[in-house]
């Protein structure tokens, strides 16, 4: 049977889908030692890898505090079965309940709102609403799959500039796509723009992929950059399917 390293929540811009198509265009993982995921949010590729190659080392980075907290603690075995535990007892019946519990700071919370509450929309017409046997298995996969992992709450830059010029390295970058939405600061990074004009030059061995806006693609061609492959995207509230490049130094 396969064994699958499901992620533990369903995570926006995750990258399962492609993972087989970023897989099949790995560097030659003999001359790599250590993987670096520096936007991990549910880390799809780092998911597949340690499986294939358990012996390497793997650094997943996130600037969210509470995500990386929560993989910190289900990692941890004394507190997993906490977490388990308290979970398997929560059942939350009213709206005015679950907005108490959600404002405790808690991982238990962290995980019920983003296992339960999102997910099912009509949530509080029902009379028990506890984790399910599917939510606790994604759990308990999490704590299985993931013990070897280093997972650091961080900007990206700080792992980026540290390991760039690790030739035995290789990074997936993955950040909110750039330039998609352009009035929109909050998914702009001056840092990973200047950062990619350097891509030829690192020593690491990286993937990036940053989205499909008509100015990085003249980006791309103007600093040189190698689209080693495309991957499609059908978003849904048109039926277009739009091809997003993954660029790669190597
Ligand atoms: C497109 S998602 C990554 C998806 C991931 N590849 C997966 O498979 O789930 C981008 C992630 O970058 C994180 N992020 C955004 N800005 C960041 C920053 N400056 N440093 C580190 N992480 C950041 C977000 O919290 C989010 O989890």
């Amino acid at each position: 049977m396969k064994i699958i390293n499901k992620a533990l929540f369903s995570y926006f811009g995750n990258k399962d889908r492609e993972s087989k198509q970023i897989m099949e265009n790995l560097p030659d993982m003999n001359n790599i030692d250590i993987v670096i995921e520096p936007y991990c949010g549910s880390f799809s590729l780092i998911r597949n890898l340690i499986l294939l190659y358990p012996d390497k080392k793997y650094i997943c980075v996130d600037n969210d505090k509470k995500l990386i907290q929560a993989y910190n603690d289900i990692i941890d075995d004394d507190k997993y079965n906490k977490i388990l535990n308290n979970l398997k007892n929560t059942e939350i019946k009213t709206k005015e309940e679950y907005d108490i519990y959600r404002k405790i700071n808690t991982t238990e919370s962290y995980i019920y709102y983003n296992s339960v509450y999102t997910i099912r929309p009509g949530l509080f017409n029902r009379q028990k609403i506890k984790m399910n046997d599917n939510n606790l298995s994604k759990l308990e996969t999490f704590n299985k799959y993931n013990k070897n992992i280093e997972f650091i709450c961080d900007d990206a830059k700080n792992i980026i500039e540290e390991y760039k010029n690790n030739d035995r390295v290789f990074m997936f970058i993955d950040p909110p796509y750039l330039l998609n939405n352009i009035y929109d600061s909050t998914h702009r990074s001056d840092y990973i723009l200047n950062f990619i004009k350097d891509f030829n030059n690192c020593n690491c061995k990286i993937i990036a992929v940053l989205g499909n806006h008509v100015l990085l693609k003249v980006f791309y061609e103007h600093y040189c950059l190698n689209i080693k492959f495309t991957t499609e995207i059908k978003f849904q509230n048109h039926h277009n399917i739009d091809k997003i490049p993954y660029i790669a130094n190597y």
